[in-house]
């Protein structure tokens, strides 16, 4: 078997920042909590719990002048005000690129425009964004719905892992309500951008794709979806454990690619399994 990786995958920046704070504070002795997952990967958050890292599902879970480490999604600014107001110690590992989705957001908001939001209204990032750009604000996840084209000043911004395309059909599809004033801002983050650009250049070329990472991670299930999308088939896996003989059976030439929260040791793992 013939395997190529893409050439821009796995870790990117913010998540590699995230683990290295989390790191770090384990490593001055210090007990460090979580709010959620820290990145979308489970085998990596494994590994920082067995080094005594927490992840708790409620503030109420952790105790009083404790450490927390803020997830690289971000959280509510209600969340922040709680934990701070409790005297715990707040290590902020949220993405400096989801920070700049979240300033949009509040500057959006303050001017008076209707805030909307591209992405998917359960994901944390998009969670804390909402928080930030208060209740009038809406989340698109597909079709525009038709009361939005009445509103007369609007302001769009994306989850950084969202496609290029979703965001551009949103921002169309609102112009045709003809508002006052449309503003949009592409806050889509580079890392994003490269990698699906890298997957699908090298979906072109093989005879099977193979997308890794968690399956709670929007930017991996957006690799999958692109590859698939162009017509090869795709699987999106954690690990190599994952791999069934069944996906290669007939194939030549394999590609791999990863989410941003993707480790290299999973890439190699797989990339061996492949090659063998
Ligand atoms: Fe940040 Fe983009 Fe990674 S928003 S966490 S650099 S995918």
């Amino acid at each position: 078997m013939d395997v190529k990786v893409a050439d821009n995958c796995g870790f990117c920046f913010g998540v590699r920042r995230a683990i290295e704070l989390a790191e770090s504070t384990l490593r001055a002795g210090e007990e460090a909590y979580c709010l959620g997952p820290l990145i979308h990967n489970p085998q990596v958050i494994e590994r920082l719990i067995q080094r005594g890292f927490r992840v708790v599902g409620d503030p109420e879970q952790i105790p009083d002048g404790a450490k927390v480490v803020i997830r690289s999604h971000g959280v509510r600014p209600e969340v922040m005000d709680e934990l701070r107001a409790r005297d715990i110690d707040v290590v902020d590992a949220t993405c400096p690129l989801v920070k700049r989705v979240q300033d949009r957001a509040r500057e959006l908001a303050r001017e008076g425009y209707r805030v909307v939001i591209v992405g998917e209204r359960h994901h944390p990032e998009v969670d804390a964004i909402l928080g930030i750009a208060g209740p009038e604000s809406v989340v698109v996840d597909g079709e525009v719905p038709d009361d939005l084209l009445r509103v007369r000043k609007v302001g769009v911004i994306a989850q950084t892992t969202q496609e290029g395309a979703a965001l551009r059909e949103v921002v169309h599809r609102l112009a045709e309500g003809m508002p006052d004033e449309l503003r949009a801002f592409n806050t889509i983050c580079s890392a994003t951008v490269e990698r699906q650009r890298s997957a699908v250049e090298l979906a072109g070329q093989v005879d099977v794709m193979f997308v890794l990472g968690g399956r709670n991670s929007a930017n991996t299930a957006r690799l999958a979806e692109i590859c698939a999308g162009i017509g090869v088939p795709t699987y999106h896996l954690e690990t190599a454990a994952e791999l069934d003989p069944t996906m290669v059976a007939g194939k030549r030439r394999a590609g791999v690619t990863a989410g941003a929260s993707t480790p290299d040791w999973i890439v190699k793992e797989l990339v061996s399994a492949l090659s063998v």
